[in-house]
């Protein structure tokens, strides 16, 4: 089980070296025409992450960091709380967001303990947030219980089969680093990152009263040519992302 040390740990982190990196990098998420999705930009057009339908709805963002997710969907009509455990991240977010005069709660809290009544949400989403940063253990069951029934839950993180080639530093290579078994907590210098197998994931969100509804694997483009870091330490060749997918996008809704 993850414990209270691990959400303190990925905190120090993200309110430390990762924030500088990556306020300057949410601009240009902000300033988007199109959402685009993960490592590859894969468009909302393929990606479908925000729901036809969300106007109007209650939306929450598990670990918003610098909150463009939060964004897209306050643009699409949606009544959105951001939720984050890193006060810097929300530092930049709630900046942008006054840039942009947009309507968007932001909130400072571990998604693994979310400070929401039950049920209190129609649809909640994470990208490379909660999903990555969070023991899935915690924030799954979490993610159910503040969704009213018929909620929709939808995700993206690491595919474990990349996070089984990950290496500690430098280049993602063909090659099998560590066994799919513990893949749950993996333990970096700085900080905890966590990635479920796919059978214990689907035992897991089946558990909550999750109906699974769609999985896609997105993969590099074909005219792609530049790797993207993955990590502050670590990166992945197109080619790597065209032949085997880094990340997968999860989409389930309470039963
Ligand atoms: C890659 S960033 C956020 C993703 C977001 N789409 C972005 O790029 O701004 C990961 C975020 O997860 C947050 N995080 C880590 N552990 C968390 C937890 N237990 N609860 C909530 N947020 C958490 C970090 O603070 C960080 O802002």
């Amino acid at each position: 089980m993850a414990t209270s040390a691990d959400v303190a740990r990925n905190r120090r982190y993200w309110d430390g070296e990762r924030a500088d990196a990556h306020g300057e990098v949410a601009r240009a998420h902000w300033e988007a025409a199109e959402p685009t999705w993960g490592l590859w930009a894969t468009p909302e057009s393929r990606a479908g992450m925000i729901p036809a339908g969300i106007a109007g709805q209650r939306a929450v963002e598990l670990g918003c960091g610098t909150g463009y997710v939060s964004a897209w969907l306050a643009r699409a009509g949606a009544r959105v709380v951001g939720i984050d455990v890193a006060g810097r991240q929300l530092a930049t977010a709630r900046a942008l967001r006054d840039e942009y005069g947009l309507d968007l709660a932001l909130v400072q809290g571990d998604a693994g303990r979310l400070p929401f009544r039950d049920g209190a949400f129609d649809f909640a989403i994470s990208e490379y947030g909660a999903s990555l940063w969070c023991d899935p253990l915690r924030w799954i069951p979490e993610a159910a219980r503040v969704l009213a029934p018929g909620g929709r839950l939808v995700f993206l993180r690491p595919s474990p089969l990349f996070a089984m080639c990950l290496p500690e530093r430098g280049e993602t290579a063909p090659a099998l680093l560590r066994p799919q078994s513990g893949l749950r907590r993996l333990a970096w210098e700085r900080a905890t990152e966590f990635n479920l197998p796919h059978g214990e994931l689907i035992g897991l969100l089946r558990g909550c009263g999750f109906v699974i509804e769609e999985l896609i694997e997105p993969v590099a483009p074909q005219d792609e040519e530049d790797p993207r870091w993955f990590s502050a330490d670590t990166t992945v060749p197109a080619g790597w992302a065209r032949r085997w997918p880094t990340e997968e996008i999860w989409k389930v809704r309470l039963g």
